[in-house]
């Protein structure tokens, strides 16, 4: 555990900025999955849900990560759409917390990112109705085959109209220094008005939390 005492003054002007530097930081220090982070979302009761994705994109607006549109976040997204985010860096006693809210990235984004992927993956796009039961994994491998033979097995596979992607638009950023005597740092940018915004904009505050 690095042991230097973090001051307001050592923060980056802008939540992205800070970000960026501790995800060099991350990069560096060969952490396994280093753009895996954790998304909570929540149904139109208010009942949380959380799981793993991999973070695809990082810009002034949000954080963007790509699944199954009909999976369970997806629809939960569809109904209401907030979201947190962690990302976690525990072997570097590091974390950051994300609230916003959340819209969907353009056609165009999608298929950017989607095209991108190992073609067996695009083949998976289709085969899995993520989130549903399925009977057995016999179930999902003929489904699969069927699939990549339909797409002529080397040919391209169109992108499903049920997959995209989902920018989260802060509106706080808390960045977290694992410290001696558990007395940590933190520190939060957080929108003054409570609407997302670019994190150039000038409308963020930055706060030192308790830990
Ligand atoms: C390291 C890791 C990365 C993952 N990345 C993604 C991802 O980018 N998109 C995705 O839809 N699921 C991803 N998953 C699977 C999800 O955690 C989850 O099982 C799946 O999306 C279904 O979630 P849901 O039923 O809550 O919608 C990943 C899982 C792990 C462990």
């Amino acid at each position: 555990m690095n042991d230097e005492p973090v001051h307001e003054s050592d923060l980056a002007a802008s939540w992205r900025v800070e970000l960026q530097s501790l995800l060099h930081d991350v990069e560096a220090a060969e952490v396994v999955e280093p753009t895996a982070m954790q998304l909570a979302t929540a149904d139109a009761d208010g009942r949380p849900s959380v799981r793993t994705v991999l973070r695809k994109g990082l810009d002034d607006r949000g954080v963007v990560f790509f699944t199954n549109l009909d999976s369970r976040k997806g629809r939960e997204l569809a109904a209401n759409p907030r979201a947190a985010l962690v990302l976690p860096y525990v072997t570097l006693h590091r974390q950051v917390c994300v609230v916003g809210d959340v819209e969907q990235v353009t056609r165009a984004e999608t298929v950017a990112y989607a095209t991108s992927r190992p073609r067996g993956s695009q083949v998976s796009a289709w085969a899995s109705r993520q989130s549903q039961p399925v009977a057995d994994r016999a179930t999902l491998e003929a489904q699969w085959a069927e699939l990549d033979g339909r797409f002529g097995s080397e040919g391209p596979v169109p992108v499903p109209d049920f997959w995209g992607g989902f920018r989260v638009l802060p509106i706080s950023v808390e960045f977290w220094w694992g410290r001696r005597d558990r007395l940590h740092d933190r520190f939060r940018y957080r929108r003054a008005d409570g609407v997302p915004g670019s994190a150039d904009d000038g409308g963020w505050v930055l706060e030192r939390l308790n830990p």
